[in-house]
């Protein structure tokens, strides 16, 4: 089951076309998913931890891949741009591994969750502003989608909604570690850039 979205027929497509549009509903996407979290206590809370597990691990993986490298030849101080994110984007993923070996239940797992969220939230402001602006600007119609299909093909591996009766599946193929997920989001990108 993929998940609805209905209201604009023009935003799958710009999706499609337009890396920067799909990063950014991304970052929507994980905001939720924290919101869906703290919401939520036991069983379903341990459900949209995993959810927002998986798609932070991608997501972050992905642009690494994909956008990192293009913004560092791409526009004047991008090398320093990207420089800064990947150090955010590294203490997202230490906090990250380390909040996957608790249990949701734990009582340090909500303030370590906290602060997760305001770093993530802080690095993807910054990508936005200082990154995704100028890669717009300066990546052509084809860049900008062949980007995107790569970022797409990554996002396959980490649905945000419950899926009924999928979990078990999912959990064979993908509860792993953090960085088992991350080696293969690599592998998915690599092959939807022609690089496989
Ligand atoms: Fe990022
Ligand atoms: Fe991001």
């Amino acid at each position: 089951m993929s998940e609805l979205r209905t209201p604009h027929a023009g935003d799958d497509m710009a999706e499609d076309d337009d890396v920067v549009a799909l990063l950014m509903r991304q970052h929507g996407d994980i905001r939720n998913l924290f919101d869906e979290v703290e919401a939520a206590t036991g069983e379903e809370r341990r459900d949209a931890f995993r959810r927002l597990v998986r798609l932070l691990a991608v997501h972050e993986t992905a642009e690494e891949e994909v956008v990192h490298p293009f913004a560092r030849k791409g526009f004047p101080g991008g090398e320093q741009v990207v420089k800064d994110r990947l150090a955010e984007e590294k203490a997202a993923k230490e906090t990250l591994a380390a909040l996957d070996e608790l249990d949701t239940d734990d009582p340090t797992f909500m303030p370590q969750l906290l602060k997760l969220r305001r770093d993530v939230q802080e690095h993807a402001r910054a990508e936005e502003r200082y990154e995704f602006t100028h890669i717009r600007r300066s990546a052509d119609v084809t860049g900008l989608a062949a980007m995107a299909k790569a970022i797409k093909a990554a996002e396959a591996m980490a649905p945000t909604r419950p899926h009924p009766g999928v979990e078990s599946g999912a959990k064979n193929m993908a509860l792993g570690p953090v960085a088992a997920l991350m080696d293969r989001t690599k592998d998915t990108v690599r092959k939807a850039m022609g690089k496989g």
